[in-house]
């Protein structure tokens, strides 16, 4: 899918229930779990090249926390800043909603989030309404790292 992307010419808008499919697609592609039932499709994000969706990334709020999911970006527009912008969107998104704290699981790209500021963190830090999530009760494995960001203080949620 889209093997030559101009990252550029991409611009990301607010996904709508029409998009879940392609979301979907975009996600099993990268071995992701699909977005789930706790997953409200205007908090995701998408961005459509010629041939669908290119990259695609959500945030789930749980009050004043957010889960930040399911980031992805199709394999042939890697490595083109894609990734970046969708998460720098996701981030200013909670800022407008006074999120005040991120956390994400992730297996593959614990580097990835670091370079953007989360921490790698324990489970039991995590608010109880974010642990409650399907993500963290199941879809993901027990093995996937647990990383914060905390919008407020720059720092790491307590
Ligand atoms: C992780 C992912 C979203 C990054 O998107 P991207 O558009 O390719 O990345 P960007 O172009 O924004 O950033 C590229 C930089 O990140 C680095 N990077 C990309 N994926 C990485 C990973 N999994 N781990 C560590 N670093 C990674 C690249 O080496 C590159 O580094 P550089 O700027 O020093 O050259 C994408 O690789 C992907 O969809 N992976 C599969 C799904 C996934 O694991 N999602 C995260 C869990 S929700």
């Amino acid at each position: 899918m889209n093997a030559i992307v101009a990252p550029a010419t991409i611009d990301l808008r607010p996904a709508t229930a029409d998009d879940l499919p392609g979301i979907e697609r975009l996600l099993a592609g990268a071995g992701l779990p699909s977005p789930g039932a706790d997953a409200h499709p205007s908090l995701f994000v998408v961005g459509e090249g010629a041939d669908g969706l290119v990259c695609a990334g959500g945030m789930e709020r749980h009050g004043a926390f957010a889960l930040l999911r399911s980031v992805v970006v199709a394999d042939g527009a890697r490595g083109l800043g894609l990734g970046k912008r969708v998460l720098a969107r996701l981030l200013e998104q909670g800022r407008r909603l006074d999120i005040t704290g991120f956390y994400l699981l992730t297996t593959a790209a614990v580097d990835y989030f670091k370079t953007a500021g989360f921490a790698v963190t324990t489970r039991s830090r995590v608010p109880l309404a974010v642990r409650q999530s399907s993500q963290f009760q199941g879809v993901c494995p027990d093995s996937a790292v647990v990383m914060s960001l905390c919008l407020d203080r720059g720092g790491q949620p307590n």
